[in-house]
């Protein structure tokens, strides 16, 4: 075993107690030197884990696949292990601490047998923050490690910055596939049974059996928004599915804007878009999370926790993302589960004209004539943030970003209009709170239906989603007792269709139209129409300079069609029933009063 550089008292009892149950063949602290990563990336290229791109075409860069089971988040695997049931609340599944901690242990018992146990010492956002927040993961999963060394802060300075009493968080991951002796290993070894737990009272994180991004990489959803959001609620502030953007405007008028999108609905694009408005700047500060803190101003701050970006790659070139395609092309990333060229370069859907032959994520032969996409539709790449060539300076601050604007999305084909700005703060709660979408393959099960999700945070609210809406709603009292300091809530559609099925509007870089027009906004310049819904954009408002859309098109992408919105009400009604007494009563007033204005309309 290496030496460890800790006395950290809790820290090195943990990590017996975990060695004695799962038993490895030995121990490695991970420094997060480079050595480390070519040690570990060699190991994982010698064992047929990992392939090795091309040095010229991606530098130091690797393509992973995983077990054809192992693809995606698992919703239904995925517990909230409060002591008391009615704290998870009816969007999670539950089981008793005790009981799932027994259960378990005995998953876990011996099952790092013939494996190496990686100790990952890692920090959420800056290690110079005033708090920064430290976690540990020990896994049995070298990939994990070269994702973790990508997705966090890593290593040995994070570890001697702990010192012998920092809190952490203990995130115990095992695949759950131990090696017997003599027994040959698999490129994806992992277990048919799968649990990925939250102890929200004790802080701890338990995952079992995947090795996919979001069930393993414990930083990321575990940490940084389940265990998050419960710290953020008890403190009194916001950890989010959101990404953070810097838009300057041609005057050089600088604005920051949060945006909750759920998985797989583009926030990685609009994070790093490349405006086609002239004069526009678009500067990254997140992709994913944003954790948000009232400053001495009584405004919102937002840091971003993360360290890498983990995006779905399908769709990703250089027509919809070319800062990701630039940020890629510096190499140092894993690619897990889309196409391997023939020239030893990745490829998935949505790069253009297809090779000849390429490497599935099967590991089959793909030519274009192939039935089944090359790529995984959640397939990803795993990247280092310091690599996007827009990255803000401000990314670095640990105070973060003060946020002028909070725009919530989803992906639906009808109802929602391109832009709406909500009335108030209660307003754009009830809109985050309602927000829809269209379910996407970022998740283990079907695609395409409409669920709620509300802040983009179904999967991720780490306890009662009652508690979270009342918790968002009392935001406004953090704002110094002045709700004018809050960001103004926008609801957006970018994904809303014609009867023909085509999308109304181009999106992507298009999307710079809309971020002025709220930008515009906030400056109480650009124009809106009050309908029962809130202020919507109008035609003539929107900077539409230089773009050819069909004026009917844009109508209808604008429209708000009572029918619809009236369709929606028992949807809405059915939900926030879900919640009992713990859902706030100004947003049933809210919708009473929607649903008021409607019939008026
Ligand atoms: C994941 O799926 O594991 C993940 C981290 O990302 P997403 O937000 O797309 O679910
Ligand atoms: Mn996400
Ligand atoms: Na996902």
């Amino acid at each position: 075993m290496s030496h460890p550089h800790t006395s950290h008292p809790r820290l090195l009892a943990w990590i017996d107690e975990v060695a004695a149950l799962t038993t490895p063949d030995r121990i490695v602290w991970c420094d997060g030197s480079d050595a480390e990563w070519t040690r570990l990336t060699d190991e994982l290229v010698e064992s047929g884990a990992l392939v090795r791109l091309d040095q010229e075409k991606k530098p130091n860069s690797f393509w992973a696949r995983t077990d054809p089971s192992d693809v995606a988040r698992v919703e239904e695997r995925t517990f909230i292990c409060s002591v008391d049931e009615a704290d998870a609340g009816p969007t999670n599944n539950w089981m008793a601490p005790a009981e799932m901690k027994s259960l378990m242990t005995e998953l876990y018992r011996g099952s790092m047998r013939g494996r190496t146990m990686y100790v990952v010492p890692f920090c959420m956002g800056p290690l110079d923050a005033e708090q920064p927040m430290f976690g540990v993961e020990l896994t049995d999963s070298p990939y994990v490690v070269a994702s973790m060394r990508i997705m966090t802060r890593m290593g040995a300075e994070v570890l001697s910055a702990m010192g012998d009493d920092a809190d952490f968080v203990p995130c115990l991951h095992s695949i759950g596939a131990p090696l017997e002796p003599g027994q040959s290993d698999v490129a994806w070894p992992c277990s048919e049974t799968k649990y990925i737990s939250h102890f929200p009272e004790t802080r701890e994180i338990w995952s079992f059996g995947s090795g996919y991004g979001g069930n393993s990489l414990l930083g990321k959803k575990c940490y940084a928004l389940r265990i998050a959001s419960v710290a953020a609620r008890d403190e009194g502030w916001l950890a989010e599915h959101m990404l953070i953007m810097k838009l300057t405007s041609p005057e050089g008028q600088v604005r920051y804007i949060a945006g909750a999108f759920p998985s797989a609905c583009g926030k990685t694009n609009l994070a790093m878009l490349e405006p086609t408005l002239p004069g526009w700047k678009v500067e990254t500060v997140g992709d994913d999370i944003a954790w948000m803190r009232f400053g001495e101003d009584g405004r919102l701050w937002a840091t971003n926790p993360e360290f890498g970006l983990f995006g779905v790659a399908p769709g990703t070139d250089f027509h919809t993302n070319p800062n990701a395609m630039r940020t890629l092309a510096k190499g140092n990333s894993v690619f897990t589960n889309v196409a391997l060229t023939d020239d030893g370069d990745i490829w998935w859907e949505g790069m253009g004209e297809p090779p000849a032959h390429l490497t599935d994520w099967k590991g089959q032969d793909w030519t274009p004539e192939s039935q089944a996409p090359s790529s995984h539709p959640n397939s990803r790449f795993c990247t280092p943030i310091e690599q996007c060539p827009i990255l803000a300076d401000e990314y670095y601050d640990p105070r973060g970003v003060p946020i002028d604007a909070i725009l919530f999305g989803g992906r639906r084909k009808t109802t929602i209009p391109l832009v709406t700005e909500a009335r108030d703060w209660v307003h754009g709660v009830y809109m985050g709170a309602t927000l829809s979408s269209e379910t996407t393959a970022a998740a283990v099960g079907q695609v395409g239906v409409v669920r709620r999700d509300p802040m983009a945070m179904l999967p991720f609210i780490g306890y009662h989603a009652g508690d979270y809406f009342q918790h968002w709603i009392d935001m406004a009292k953090g704002a110094s007792g002045d709700a004018s300091k809050l960001p103004k809530v926008f609801y957006v559609n970018w994904f809303r269709r014609g009867d023909d099925g085509r999308f109304l509007w181009p999106g992507f870089g298009e999307n710079s139209r809309v971020l002025k027009w709220v930008v515009e906004r906030l400056d109480g310049k650009a124009d809106a129409v009050e309908t029962p819904i809130g202020h919507v954009a109008t035609p003539e408002a929107l900077d539409l300079s230089g773009l050819d859309l069909d004026p009917a098109d844009l109508e209808a992408v604008l429209r708000v069609d009572t029918d619809e919105w009236l369709a929606e009400l028992p949807q809405v009604t059915e939900w926030f029933e879900k919640f009992g007494d713990k859902l706030p009563a100004v947003l049933w007033a809210e919708l009473d009063a929607l649903r008021a204005r409607l019939a008026d309309a």
